[in-house]
């Protein structure tokens, strides 16, 4: 049975999304010069003469209306080129991809015991999620409010956050315990410089985080079902069903870090097994690709292969088993389910042409210690990875070519098609 447990935080007033203003230029960031309180629902005071890199939203806008949504995949081009390699384009989508609805950011097991903590990274937004003393689970921007470091790093066990710069110091609930020599300073109040919240959720083994307070829901508390629904729309019964859930035991975590654009990855993923025979010829016979077949949800495209050859072959080593699930969770989350094994990869977009896969390795419980299966299963996989890294950078140089600009989708790249509608969706003014 899957575990549904959302936990919220209210969200304070400030944090809400106020979009009234009408300021037609962004900075680099894609933050609106002149808006007092940003799309990302925190206060940013901007003086357009201290950024260099100003550029007008209608250069973006431009760029984003070179996708048609509405043009079926049998006549559509991809989006061009510059959607995969532009810093302004980049930075906007930032703001309008990331930063709203849920995402996944980590794995249950991370804050499995109360002190627990990890920290990480959504778009420009710095986080840490920690369960309190209490069991109750937080989230917030990890920076501190004296003069911005981050705060806490990595992750395992604190009983609070003791800035490095400093030393100010932060309970796990988030308010400020202690601040490092003020004495004699005026108008300072510790109950007020307490850390930013960001609204947390758990969701099966998965740990969720959303930015800015959907404006519909101001001040309601989600239910599991709404934060089920929001993020994985009518897809989790299929998910459910497919064995996603919270039986599994984390293995381990590999992280790569990739010369090419965050959307490179996940197109590569989103091709309906197009590349397997040609690029991955050691999972191809794992794999019986004439049964491949696509499923299009909401924001969540699910590909379903039978598994191959191997299954019935003696002495075969077969991590696989007799079906592979690949569930892509819109903007950048990639649920892997296949026989015994679960394996996650959350793309983590580092700049326009960088970016960082973290993948996460989950086993059935009565494998957990069966030393050679494991690394055996994680060597083919990395080869798999390695074989994807090579193709992702290839892609990205090429996408930086003169010679190209946009390409054509084929039949079985409907996943492809659909994520880059949802991202022409989000990004459309
Ligand atoms: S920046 Fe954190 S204590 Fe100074
Ligand atoms: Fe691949």
């Amino acid at each position: 049975m899957m575990i549904m447990a959302a936990m919220t935080a209210t969200v304070p007033e400030f944090l809400t999304p106020k979009l009234k203003s009408t300021s037609m230029y962004f900075n680099s960031h894609g933050y609106k010069i002149g808006v007092s309180v940003s799309q990302l629902g925190w206060r940013r005071f901007l003086n357009p003469s201290s950024s260099s890199r100003v550029f007008a939203v209608s250069d973006v806008n431009k760029l984003v209306t070179e996708f048609d949504p509405n043009i079926p995949l049998e006549r559509a081009s991809t989006p061009p080129s510059s959607w995969y390699t532009d810093p302004k384009f980049y930075h906007f989508e930032l703001d309008r991809v990331f930063y709203g609805g849920w995402h996944a950011v980590g794995y249950s097991d991370q804050i499995k015991d109360n002190r627990n903590f990890f920290t990480g990274r959504l778009g420009d937004v710095e986080f840490v999620v920690c369960r309190d003393d209490n069991g109750k689970i937080h989230a917030f921007h990890n920076v501190c409010s004296h003069h911005a470091s981050i705060l806490a790093s990595g992750n395992g066990k604190k009983s609070c956050f003791v800035c490095p710069y400093h030393g100010w110091t932060y309970s796990l609930t988030g308010s400020l315990v202690k601040a490092t020599r003020m004495t004699g300073i005026e108008n300072f109040a510790l109950n007020e410089m307490g850390l930013k919240p960001l609204r947390v959720a758990v969701w099966g083994p998965f740990v969720l985080l959303k930015v800015i307070q959907a404006t519909s829901r101001n001040g309601e508390v989600e239910t599991d079902g709404f934060v089920a629904s929001e993020w994985l729309g009518t897809s989790v019964g299929r998910l459910s069903q497919g064995g996603v859930d919270s039986s599994l035991s984390f293995i381990c975590r590999r992280e790569y870090t990739i010369d090419c654009n965050w959307k490179v990855f996940c197109d590569n993923y989103l091709d309906g097994g197009y590349h397997v025979p040609y690029a991955h010829k050691g999972l191809m016979s794992g794999l019986n690709l004439e049964t491949y077949s696509t499923t299009i949800f909401e924001k969540v495209s699910i590909q379903e292969c039978g598994g191959g050859s191997k299954a019935g072959e003696e002495d075969s080593f077969n991590r696989i088993g007799s079906q592979a699930l690949y569930a892509f969770v819109y903007p950048n989350f990639m649920i892997n389910r296949y026989g015994p094994w679960m394996d996650t990869n959350l793309v983590i977009p580092l700049g326009p042409k960088k970016c960082k896969v973290v993948f996460d390795y989950f086993l059935e419980p009565s494998l957990k210690d069966d030393e050679a299966f494991i690394k055996r299963s994680l060597e083919e996989s990395e080869r798999v990875q390695m074989e994807d890294v090579v193709l992702c950078e290839s892609v990205q140089r090429g996408l930086e070519s003169q010679a190209y600009d946009k390409g054509r989708y084929a039949l079985v790249e409907k996943p492809m098609h659909h994520f880059h509608c949802l991202l022409h969706h989000n990004l459309k003014l």
